[in-house]
């Protein structure tokens, strides 16, 4: 079948690059002539574990190609995809669907009757009748008669692992509104179903539903792992023992357990600030998800007591050794990154700070100002008084502590994504501190023997 993505940001490309490996044939149109030039060059503007790869091999069979002339892509294409940006609107919360309906409008002209335009983008309830009536106005204002459809197509693609997602998705979701649109929109997925991934075929309104409520529902779960890791350490306790012990019950599930700095990235603050906007839009306030955007956000701001806690409560003069920038590994993505709050916190009360990160270089530099970069963490270390561990690269997660420890000129350790074992840490030197797990394991108090009635 012949597509058109509109739209080469993360998701776009990603969906693109992956619908030409299923055998379809896939243009992608972008505006950006640089961006447009350097796909067909077989360059990737993002890191993503597998991309360029895939990328390269469907370009070759002749599968997959790159344009900046809308009308040139979709012709012939029996589904349109529009993956644009939605960014989160200046000042309310709302997401900004300028780019969605501007591509709508654009595609009136030019699509073949019976075309399916597609929503891959993240847009609020309704906004798939609303691509609907800005096509069909245009199609009156230039008297085109041109018949088509739409549907809501949301992803579920993580960064980082967004191929293996794609391929071997949980669930496809396809909101609908006639027969047709959903024929096509089976058999674009067909290829999934001898994988066995269910398509599951909802309602417009049902679709672009789900994709905000899952995404709120795990930045729910992950906000509150966080809270009860705060009482972990409080009144003595091992969050990972506790997330194991709760994830362990199959209504609750495992996943989404980790406790660390916050969550961060291009979807979670985006989409739950979007939810919480379209609740109170129609009086029906998201009052959960409005907790958790504000808890988490507290959190990250926190995290720099935990730094100062074990620094004697003073960030200046004092040289910090931070391990990973980027909102989560295996991507060079900074939105909302936990590092962007907690690493100009610290340059703002004086210390020397000394960032690493096997990806995010590229990105973090203009968005770090004052701090230095270094090739390793063995390097940041350098005559630190701490290092704080901020994102869970493969390469931070088996460090050589005693090699680290004895390049630094102070001793702590702040673990913010609890990847070491405290003991290991202890006895390479450190003074060390994570998340969620007190000083005081096993017990708070005194030990339980003792407190058993003597007989
Ligand atoms: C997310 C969703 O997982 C994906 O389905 C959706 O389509 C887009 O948003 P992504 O933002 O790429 O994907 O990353 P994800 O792996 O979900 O992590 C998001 C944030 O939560 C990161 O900052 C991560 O560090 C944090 N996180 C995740 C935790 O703190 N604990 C966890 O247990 C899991």
């Amino acid at each position: 079948m012949r597509i058109a993505m509109i739209g080469t940001g993360y998701v776009g490309l990603v969906s693109g690059v992956c619908f030409s490996d299923f055998g379809h044939e896939i243009v992608c149109v972008d505006k950006l002539t640089a961006k447009v030039e350097t796909l067909r060059a077989g360059g990737v503007p993002i890191y993503e574990p597998g991309l360029d790869e895939m990328l390269r091999r469907n370009v070759e069979a002749g599968r997959l190609s790159f344009t900046t002339d809308l009308a040139e892509a979709v012709k012939g294409a029996q589904a349109v995809f529009i993956a644009v940006g939605t960014p989160t609107r200046r000042g309310d919360g709302h997401a900004d669907l300028t780019y969605v309906y501007a591509a709508a409008r654009e595609l009136a002209d030019v699509i073949d009757p019976g075309t399916v335009v597609v929503t891959k983008s993240t847009v609020p309830v309704g906004t798939n009748r609303e691509v609907a009536r800005v096509i069909a106005e245009r199609l009156v204002e230039t008297g085109r008669d041109c018949p088509f459809e739409v549907a809501s197509n949301p992803e579920f693609l993580r960064e980082g692992a967004a191929i293996e997602d794609f391929m071997r998705p949980d669930r496809v979701v396809c909101g609908v509104d006639s027969e047709v649109a959903e024929q096509v929109m089976r058999d674009i997925y067909r290829p999934l179903s001898l994988r066995e991934a269910p398509v599951m075929i909802t309602s417009l309104e049902s679709a672009e539903i789900i994709k905000y409520a899952a995404n709120a529902f795990l930045a729910t779960k992950i906000t509150f792992i966080n809270e009860i890791a705060d009482l972990c350490e409080k009144v003595g306790g091992d969050v990972k023992a506790v997330a194991k012990g709760i994830g362990m019950d199959g209504r609750i599930g495992s996943k989404f357990l980790h406790a660390g700095p916050g969550y961060g990235g291009s979807c979670f603050p985006k989409d739950t600030s979007a939810l919480a906007r379209i609740g109170q839009d129609h009086s029906v306030p998201m009052r959960i998800v409005e907790t958790v955007i504000d808890v988490n956000d507290r959190r990250k701001r926190r995290m720099v007591d935990k730094v100062l806690d074990l620094l004697g409560g003073k960030a200046n003069g004092k040289r910090i050794a931070v391990l990973g920038v980027t909102f989560k590994p295996e991507t060079d993505d900074m939105r909302d990154s936990p590092s962007l709050t907690i690493v100009p916190a610290l340059v703002g009360g004086g210390a020397k700070v000394v960032v690493t990160d096997p990806e995010g270089r590229r990105e973090g530099e203009a968005l770090l100002p004052g701090v230095t970069w270094a090739e390793d963490a063995y390097a940041a270390a350098v005559e630190a008084d701490a290092v704080v561990l901020l994102t869970e690269w493969n390469q931070f997660r088996a460090l050589d502590l005693k090699r680290m420890r004895g390049g630094m000129r102070g001793d702590a350790f702040v673990d913010l994504r609890n990847v070491y074992d405290p003991e290991d840490v202890t006895q390479a030197g450190f003074r060390y501190v994570s998340i969620g797990r007190s000083d005081a394991e096993p017990t708070a108090g005194a030990p339980v023997t003792e407190l058993m009635p003597s007989t």
